[in-house]
């Protein structure tokens, strides 16, 4: 990840404007945490750069996790200009080979969540591809398939660079990538709109079965967001995972299975070829769904109604994490960056698949920094209480 090792920096007055960014705040460690945060916007999408002493005593400074903004370029060019803002001395930096050629690109076509979450498209028929990889097979079937809108979802971030440069390179107008958790997104989605989700040799997981993306929660949500006649195709070459995942299909009403194995498809991925070199063999579970589904209310808009004692809440401050039965809620640090604003660090909702968010409050009203949390179950029963908590 970019980082700039420094001896020493300056704090600047903020907020204040360097070319495409805006450094708002400084945010100093209150309790619980070591590193000082300073929040920023690019376009409108917030984020945190983290500064933080190591051992030798020198500073670190980098992009904070949960708010990280995409692509990595983006992350390089902030900490640059903060650097320059705040006069650092740099020690060392791995970020100079800054490649600004595909930035603009970029933009077009990564998409974060909260575009997907307030304008979901809907004037094309929709086709998934879940862990894309080196896009292979999503740049391919993008290619044969202009009347379709692709949405290619990926955690890795270098297969996401590269993917771009490829929608760059051959000028492909009908791909929005996505950098974030497949098995959340789905939630989300409306329903009856997707063609195809494809899931090409997910990771097994084999000691951490949570971890799959196939579950489930994940079938049903796949099934709801398919038209009907829809498919979703997976692809594998664990006999574990196949196993796996026939026995969750079967479990399922109004679809049919097919199943193919070793099965030759218009485009093999570079992890594919692999496999059939060494040949392994490679099993396709092909669910198509038979039902049309209910609309779903994604509106929620996890605001935070009432007025809020800062104090109080500081002296309150309670890091033991609170379990509910189907949700939990673990407040973990808190900043303060005048005696106006504090920056909550919390995590909740899900067990296995839980958010990780700031709470940012300035002048007695709070609001999510970054992304809202996405509207499941689990989240809005946490909001709820997230509330109720911060209320006193
Ligand atoms: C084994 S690779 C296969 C890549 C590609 N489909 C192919 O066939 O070559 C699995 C990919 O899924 C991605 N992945 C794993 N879990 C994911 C998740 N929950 N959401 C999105 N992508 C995920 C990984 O980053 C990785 O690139």
């Amino acid at each position: 990840m970019p980082h700039i090792v420094v001896k020493e920096y300056k704090e600047f007055i903020t907020p204040i404007k360097k070319d495409d960014f805006e450094f708002l705040w400084f945010a100093k460690p209150l309790i619980n945490a070591r590193d000082t945060l300073v929040g920023a916007s690019y376009n409108n999408q917030k984020f945190l750069l983290s500064i933080k002493s190591n051992k030798k005593d020198e500073l670190i400074i980098k992009s904070d996790k949960v708010t990280r903004i995409s692509p990595t370029i983006l992350i390089k060019r902030a900490l640059k200009e903060f650097c320059q803002m705040a006069e650092c001395e740099i020690l060392r930096t791995n970020i100079n080979n800054l490649n600004e050629k595909h930035l603009q690109k970029s933009d077009e076509f990564l998409k974060g969540i909260d575009f997907f979450y307030k304008n979901f498209p809907k004037d094309k028929e929709i086709w998934i591809e879940i862990g894309f990889g080196s896009g292979r097979h999503l740049l391919y079937q993008a290619k044969k398939n202009l009347n379709i809108l692709f949405i290619g979802i990926e955690i890795h971030k270098p297969s996401i660079e590269q993917v771009l440069k490829q929608i760059d390179l051959q000028n492909i107008k009908n791909i929005l990538i996505l950098d974030y958790d497949a098995r959340t997104f789905l939630e989300f989605v409306p329903s009856n709109i997707v063609g195809k989700i494809f899931v090409h040799f997910p990771v097994p997981w084999d000691k951490k079965p949570h971890r799959r993306v196939i579950s489930k929660k994940f079938i049903n949500e796949a099934k709801r967001v398919l038209k009907k006649g829809g498919t979703l195709e997976l692809r594998t070459d664990s006999k574990l995972y196949f196993d796996y995942s026939l026995e969750l299909f079967l479990e399922e009403k109004k679809i049919r299975l097919e199943i193919d194995k070793n099965k030759e498809l218009e485009i093999s991925s570079k992890y594919e070829d692999r496999w059939k070199r060494l040949q392994k063999d490679i099993y396709d579970i092909k669910m198509i769904n038979q039902e049309i589904s209910e609309p779903i209310d994604i509106g929620f808009d996890f605001k935070f109604t009432k007025e809020l004692d800062i104090e109080k809440i500081i002296n309150s401050f309670d890091t033991k994490p609170k379990v509910y039965s189907d949700f939990f809620i673990h407040f973990e640090k808190i900043y303060q960056i005048d005696e106006n604003r504090v920056l909550i660090k919390l995590s909740f909702g899900d067990f296995s698949n839980p958010e990780h968010r700031y709470i940012f409050i300035q002048n007695k009203k709070a609001l999510y920094f970054g992304n809202i949390p996405f509207a499941s179950k689990a989240n809005i029963k946490s909001h709820q209480e997230i509330e109720k908590i911060l209320n006193g």
